[in-house]
């Protein structure tokens, strides 16, 4: 299982998702894989926001080694499941999606926890360390979720 997280800016939250879904990868000795990927190239190849990295820290995970990538037309291929933080992304995927089986991979990943009602992950950038901390929160649910799912249909 490939497993590809998206954001806006690939330095808060899908860089978060993707460390914390590692974990849960290791945790449950799951043979799958993830990465994250975002559309908004100001920030191509730096690390992820400093607060994001703190937040992490305190959790026992370094992401400190991510660098920003955007996200590609090959991640298509390359992933089975693209999950996306909120409607813009959401949005910015299906955009370059080029086939059904192409968008039937991608979904919001708050709909893992409740199927179809298209909740968020909140845009933390432009707030305070407790926006990160509520991302955590958020995207640890999400993702022990989606491990339990992977290791159920092992
Ligand atoms: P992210 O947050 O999408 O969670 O990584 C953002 C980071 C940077 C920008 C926007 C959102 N930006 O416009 O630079």
């Amino acid at each position: 299982m490939k497993i590809l997280m998206v954001c806006l800016g690939n330095i808060c939250r899908s860089p978060m998702a993707e460390g914390i879904m590692r974990e849960k990868i290791t945790k449950y000795n799951l043979k799958a894989k993830v990465d994250s990927a975002g559309f908004e190239s100001f920030h191509l190849n730096d690390t992820p926001d400093y607060r994001a990295i703190k937040v992490m820290s305190q959790h026992g995970i370094d992401i400190s080694r991510h660098r920003m990538r955007l996200f590609q037309e090959n991640d298509f291929q390359e992933f089975d499941r693209i999950y996306v933080m909120d409607q813009y992304n959401f949005q910015d995927v299906l955009s370059v999606s080029k086939s059904k089986e192409d968008s039937d991979k991608v979904d919001l990943i708050l709909n893992v926890l409740e199927p179809g009602k298209n909740r968020i992950v909140p845009d933390p950038y432009y707030g305070g360390v407790s926006g990160f901390e509520k991302v955590y929160d958020l995207l640890d649910q999400a993702t022990e979720q989606i491990a339990l799912e992977i290791k159920n249909t092992k």
